[in-house]
C-alpha cells in the first residue's frame, strides 16, 4: 500500500518519524486562503469497483489520493485487477483482464477497513461466479447492516452463506433481472443493484432509489461503459441488462462534502475561503442553509468562495437523502453553529449515532444536548425515523481548547475546525481517519494559515 503521508506538510512529519496520528493545535487565527477539491470520494471508489465491469481498461481522472481508495486499489489488486497511476496527477488505470478469485486469507486484510467490498458483488459474481466479501468497515456512525444489499442480491438470484470468514456469494443459476423496492433510498443499496443489474438478464425496476449526484454520476459512468440505464420521476431506476461492457474514461464529480467540509470551517473560525472544483448545482440545499446561518459566498466558474457575512444566526436543519441536507454536512455545520447567536436544532435522521461526536466539543465549551430518541417538533419536512437524534445547540459560546479523539471521518474534521476556532491548546489524536476522505489534509490546513503541529 502507498504511504498516507503524501504532501508537504504530511512528508515533513514523516520525515520526523511521526505517523501524522496526533495534533497539537493552536487556535483563533481565522483560515483564509484556497484548497481544491478532487473527485468525491463516494463516487471514486464505487466507479473503481465499476471498473471490474469493463471488458477493456478504464481510465478514471481526479482521484483524490485518500486511504479509501488505497483500500479499494488493494482489493481490486488482490482480484488481478492492474492499477497503474496516469502521468496527469489523479488519474488511474484500472485493467480488469487479469481478475481472478481471491481467498478468504488475501481479504481479510481489508476487513474493517472501509464498507466499499460490499459493492464487489455484483461485478464479481458476473466475472467470476463467486464473491467472497470480508467484514465491513467504515465509520461507526450506527449499526450500518447490509440486509438491503443481501436482499437485493437474493432477488437477482445470487445465494448468500454467511460464514465466520464472511460472506461467500454465489449465483448458481446466473443473475436476472429483479423487481426490487428499498425500504430506504440506501445510496449502499442503490449502487449494489445498479452495478448487478447492468450485466444481469433482462430488466431491473428498482423503486425508492437514491439520487445523489455521486449515484448519478456513477449511471453516467456505467452509460459510458454501454450500460442501459434510465431514471423516472420518484426515485425509479430502470437497468436493461446487457451482455458485455467496456472500459471507461471519465473524471470524477467534484468532492461536495468536502467543499461544504471548508466552507463550515471558514464559518466557524471567521475565516474566507476559496474552495476551487466546488460548483453550485450539487451543493444548492447547503448553499441555502450556508446563508440562513449567515455565511456568504460567490460562485465563480473555477470554484465558490465562502466566509460570514455577518453575526451567524440559529437555524433548525433536518438531515435527509439527496435533494435534502446531507449528513455528512451537519458535523462541520454544527462546529458554526456553537458560534451563532441562539438556538439551532439539527435533527439526525439518517444515521444513529453520528451526534456523539458532539460530545467533545462540549468539552471544548460548546453548550448542545443531544436527544437520543429525536425531537418531534410542528413543521417537520423529513418523514419521522425511529433512529434518529437531535441535537441542540445554544450559541454563541467561547470554544476552548482540549484533549480529544476522532471517532470517525467527519466528526474528526469537525474537531479540528473546533480546536482551530477554539483559545488555546488542543491536541486532537486518531486523525488518520481524517485522511480516509481529505487529501492532503495537513498541506490545505498549513495552506489556510492553521497553527498545528504533528506532534504523534
Ligand atoms: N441501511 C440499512 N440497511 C442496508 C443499508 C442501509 O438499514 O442494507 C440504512 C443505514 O443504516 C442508514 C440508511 O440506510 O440508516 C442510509 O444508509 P446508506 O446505505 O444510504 O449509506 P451508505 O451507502 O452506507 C453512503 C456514504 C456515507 C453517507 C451515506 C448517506 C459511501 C462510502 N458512504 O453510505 O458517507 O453518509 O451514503 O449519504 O458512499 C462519509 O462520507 O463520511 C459517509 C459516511
Amino acid at each position: 500500500m502507498k504511504t498516507l503521508l503524501s504532501d508537504a506538510a504530511d512528508s515533513k512529519a514523516g520525515e520526523k518519524g511521526l505517523s501524522g496520528e496526533v495534533l497539537s493545535i493552536r487556535g483563533g487565527r481565522p483560515l483564509t486562503g484556497r484548497v481544491e477539491v478532487k473527485g468525491a470520494k463516494n463516487l471514486v471508489t464505487k466507479a473503481m469497483v465499476a471498473a471490474l465491469l469493463g471488458e477493456t481498461p478504464s481510465v478514471l481522472r481526479d482521484v483524490p489520493d485518500i486511504s479509501d481508495v488505497q483500500v479499494v486499489r488493494s482489493l481490486l489488486e488482490v482480484h488481478g485487477v492492474r492499477v497503474v497511476d496516469g502521468e496527469e496527477e489523479g488519474t488511474l488505470h484500472l485493467d480488469p483482464a487479469g481478475a481472478v478469485s481471491a481467498h478468504f486469507e488475501e481479504i481479510d486484510a481489508h476487513a474493517g477497513a472501509s464498507r466499499i467490498p460490499i459493492l464487489f458483488c455484483g461485478p464479481l459474481l458476473h466475472l467470476l461466479g463467486e464473491a467472497l466479501i470480508p467484514d465491513l468497515g467504515g465509520c461507526r456512525i450506527g449499526d450500518r447492516p447490509i440486509n438491503f444489499h443481501m436482499d437485493a442480491l437474493r432477488a437477482f438470484g445470487a445465494v448468500v452463506d454467511k460464514s465466520y470468514e464472511g460472506i461467500r456469494i454465489t449465483a448458481p443459476h446466473g443473475l436476472h433481472g429483479a423487481d426490487i423496492e428499498l425500504p430506504y433510498p440506501s445510496v449502499g443499496a442503490t449502487e449494489q443493484v445498479l452495478l448487478t443489474a447492468v450485466r444481469a438478464k433482462g430488466t431491473t425496476e428498482l423503486r425508492n432509489a437514491a439520487i445523489e449526484p455521486e449515484i448519478m454520476d456513477l449511471i453516467a459512468v456505467l452509460q459510458k461503459m454501454g450500460a442501459i440505464i434510465s431514471y423516472e420521476p420518484n426515485r425509479v431506476i430502470l437497468i436493461e441488462g446487457v451482455d458485455s461492457l467496456r472500459g471507461y474514461d471519465h473524471r470524477a464529480i467534484f468532492d461536495r462534502n468536502e467543499a461544504a467540509s471548508w466552507a463550515c470551517a471558514a464559518l466557524a473560525t471567521d475565516g474566507d475561503i476559496f474552495v476551487g472544483g466546488a460548483k453550485q448545482q450539487e451543493m444548492l440545499t447547503f448553499l441555502n442553509v450556508f446563508r440562513k446561518v449567515g455565511g456568504d459566498f460567490d460562485v465563480r466558474e473555477d470554484g465558490i468562495r465562502f466566509r460570514r457575512g455577518g453575526e451567524l444566526k440559529p437555524v433548525v436543519v433536518e438531515t435527509d437523502v439527496h435533494p435534502g441536507f446531507m449528513t455528512d454536512w451537519q458535523q462541520p455545520l454544527i462546529v458554526a453553529l456553537t458560534q451563532a447567536q441562539g438556538e439551532s436544532v439539527v435533527h439526525e435522521t439518517v444515521y444513529e449515532n453520528r451526534l456523539g461526536f458532539t460530545e467533545a466539543l462540549v468539552q471544548m465549551g460548546a453548550d448542545i444536548v443531544v436527544h437520543k430518541q429525536g425531537i418531534d417538533a410542528p413543521g417537520r419536512r423529513v418523514p419521522r425515523r425511529a433512529l434518529e437524534q437531535a441535537a441542540v445547540i445554544n450559541g454563541p459560546t467561547p470554544l476552548h481548547g482540549a484533549e480529544v479523539e476522532v471517532p470517525d471521518l467527519r466528526g474528526g474534521y469537525s474537531y479540528v475546525i473546533a480546536a482551530l476556532a477554539a483559545e488555546g491548546r488542543s491536541v486532537v489524536s486518531n486523525v488518520g481517519i481524517i485522511r480516509r476522505g481529505y487529501e492532503k489534509f495537513f498541506a490545505k490546513l498549513q495552506a489556510l494559515g492553521a497553527d498545528f503541529d504533528v506532534i504523534g
